[in-house]
C-alpha cells in the first residue's frame, strides 16, 4: 500500500503530523537507509523500510486492542474533563482509535478498541445481533420467572420488546448491604443501558456489571482491570468473520 511518509509515521504512533514533519526536517527519518527529505513522499508499506532514529517501524493500517475496562473511565476517544478508555492505552499510539460500542462509566470488562471503522460499523449494525455476555450482581433474588421473561422479551420502554436473552442464575451472595444474585446475561442488541433497564423492568437493580464476551471474543483472564493487549491474528480474523456474516 502506498502512503505518505508523514501519515505512515503518525499512524505508527510517532507523533502528530506536524511533529513528524519536524522529525523529517531534523534528519531523523530514513527510507531504506537514505535520509527522508519530504513529508509528502509516498512509501510502499510492503516494501520500504522506514526508520526513526535507526528504529525500524512496521506499518499497520488497522490496529485492534482488547481492554479490560475498569469502572470510572468513559467509553470515548477523548474528553476534556474525564478519563477515557483511550487514556489507558499507554503507548505512543495513532490518533484515530475508538471503542467498538460503549460500556457505561461504571461498567467493567471487555472493550475492543480499533481504528477499523468499516468493521466496527458492521459489528454494531442494527440487525447484526452480535451476542454480548455480561456478568452481573443484582440486588435481591433473580428468579426463574425472570429467566422466562428475559427469554420472551422485556418491555424496557422502547417501541419494541428486547430480543430473546439468555439469563443464567449463577448463585447468591450476602453481605451487610443485603442479598445479591450472581447472573450471566447474553443479549444480542446494544440498546442504551440495556442490561440495567432489563432488570429495572422486573423490579431489580444491577449493582455491578462486567462484560465478559462479545461475539467470538472472550475477555482475557490474564488482563487485570485497566490492562490491555493487542488482539492476536486469530482473534482479528474471528472478528472479521463475524462482521461478514449476514445480518438478520
Ligand atoms: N448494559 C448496560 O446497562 N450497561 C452497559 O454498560 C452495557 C450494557
Amino acid at each position: 500500500m502506498l502512503v505518505r511518509l508523514d501519515k505512515f509515521l503518525a499512524d505508527s504512533g510517532e507523533g502528530t503530523r506536524s511533529a513528524v514533519k519536524q522529525m523529517i526536517k531534523q534528519g531523523r527519518v530514513h527510507i531504506n537507509g537514505i535520509p527522508a527529505e519530504r513529508p509528502d513522499v509516498k512509501v510502499d508499506t510492503d516494501i520500504d523500510e522506514i526508520c526513526v532514529d535507526s528504529r525500524s517501524l512496521i506499518y499497520r493500517e488497522y490496529e485492534y486492542f482488547m481492554l479490560n475496562k475498569p469502572a470510572g473511565v468513559i467509553s470515548a476517544s477523548n474528553d476534556k474533563t474525564q478519563k477515557t478508555v483511550l487514556d489507558l492505552i499507554d503507548i505512543p499510539k495513532r490518533r484515530d482509535l475508538f471503542p467498538v460500542g460503549r460500556l457505561d462509566k461504571d461498567t467493567e470488562g471487555l472493550l475492543i478498541i480499533t481504528n477499523d471503522g468499516p468493521l466496527c460499523n458492521r459489528l454494531l449494525a442494527p440487525g447484526k445481533h452480535v451476542p454480548k455476555t455480561y456478568f452481573a450482581k443484582v440486588r435481591g433474588n433473580v428468579t426463574e420467572k425472570d429467566v422466562e421473561v428475559f427469554r420472551n422479551g422485556v418491555d424496557i420502554g422502547d417501541e419494541e420488546l428486547t430480543k430473546e436473552a439468555e439469563l443464567i442464575l449463577l448463585g447468591r451472595e450476602e453481605d451487610e448491604t443485603g442479598v445479591y444474585s450472581l447472573i450471566s446475561l447474553t443479549i444480542t442488541e446494544g440498546r442504551y443501558h440495556q442490561v440495567k433497564r432489563m432488570f429495572l423492568a422486573v423490579g431489580k437493580e444491577v449493582a455491578y456489571l462486567k462484560r465478559i464476551s462479545m461475539g467470538p471474543l472472550k475477555l482475557d483472564d490474564a488482563l487485570s482491570s485497566g490492562a490491555w493487549r493487542r488482539l492476536t491474528e486469530d482473534e482479528i480474523s474471528l472478528l472479521k468473520q463475524m462482521g461478514k456474516q449476514d445480518s438478520k
